[in-house]
């Protein structure tokens, strides 16, 4: 693991947070016993995470099974941490999985189709200005000098989680290796009851109407933010002094990006997912 600086480290070309993972671990997950029923949520950073942490939690608690925990981050835990981490082995099923990680980094047992991935994805120029938020109220990440300085940087990738158009980039091209589900944040947002619809499906559970409107009830922004098994509020205040339920919103980039900022994502994401022909909402 190469120490870039006091907040960042690296390893095999992907960047982290100092201190929340080691090299050994990250390659002993090549060979982590992928069980089924396991379920793993993938984003980029600030993509909607725990939004749908709550969704998923929520379909499978109402879907029959769940084993309680204080909260979702212990319900579903970071996949790549190794702070805290519980002996995963001795977790009864179905056990559910978050990450940031990209494909090269993913137990190899994924490929076998049986458990699932949900990938989601938001507009990078809404994901940028989360992370900006982010980083400044999250201890474990350097504080932007400035919004130009982290524009540059998201841009180029040296941040925690490299690069947003590799993530997206590497995950789309190996989705034929994976079990997959690929949804998009501002979907979500549009049309919360049919992206739940979408995950019943995907997750093979099959709830009533109600329970799907129960779902859709417990992952709104605002119901979110009240619950503090979701809200990661949880969180101790010297790690965490602003909030993961910050905006919730489509469209904020407006209020900071300049022409020239906007002009330049546009330019990046016609070069490196041109060919992807992915589809942004971007108000
Ligand atoms: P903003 O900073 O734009 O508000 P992550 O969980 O990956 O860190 O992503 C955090 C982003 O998801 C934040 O975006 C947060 O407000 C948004 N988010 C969390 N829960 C949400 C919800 N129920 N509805 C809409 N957005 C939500």
């Amino acid at each position: 693991m190469e120490q870039i600086n006091g907040y960042m480290c690296r390893y095999k070309n992907y960047n982290f947070a100092a201190g929340i993972t080691t090299a050994e671990y990250l390659d002993s997950l090549q060979s982590f016993d992928v069980r089924p029923s396991d379920i793993f949520l993938v984003t980029y950073p600030k993509s909607g995470t725990i939004w749908t942490q709550q969704i998923i939690i929520s379909i499978c608690e109402l879907g029959g099974g769940l084993n309680d925990y204080p909260n979702n981050l212990e319900q579903m835990p970071w996949l790549e941490y190794t702070e805290g981490r519980p002996d995963y082995a001795l977790r009864p099923s179905p056990r559910l999985f978050a990450t940031h990680l990209t494909p090269p980094f993913m137990p190899l047992g994924l490929m076998d189709k049986k458990a699932k991935i949900v990938y989601v994805m938001r507009n990078p120029k809404d994901n940028l200005v989360s992370y900006y938020h982010f980083s400044s109220a999250f201890a474990d990440l350097e504080t932007p000098k400035s919004f130009e300085w982290f524009f540059e940087d998201y841009l180029a990738g040296n941040i925690p989680g490299s690069s947003w158009f590799d993530h997206i980039r590497e995950w789309h091209l190996k989705k034929h290796q994976y079990n997959i589900l690929f949804l998009k944040y501002e979907d979500m947002l549009l049309d919360l009851k049919s992206a739940v619809i979408k995950m019943c499906h995907f997750l093979g559970k099959n709830l009533s109407a109600a329970a799907i409107e129960q779902v859709v009830e417990k992952s709104t922004f605002k119901t979110m933010k009240k619950d503090f098994k979701a809200n990661y509020e949880f969180l101790p205040p010297e790690r965490m002094t602003g909030n993961f339920m910050r905006k919730g919103q489509i469209g904020d980039w407006k209020n900071i990006f300049t022409a020239a900022q906007s002009e330049k994502v546009d330019k990046l994401i016609q070069e490196k997912l041109g060919d992807l022909s992915l589809k942004f909402i971007w108000e």
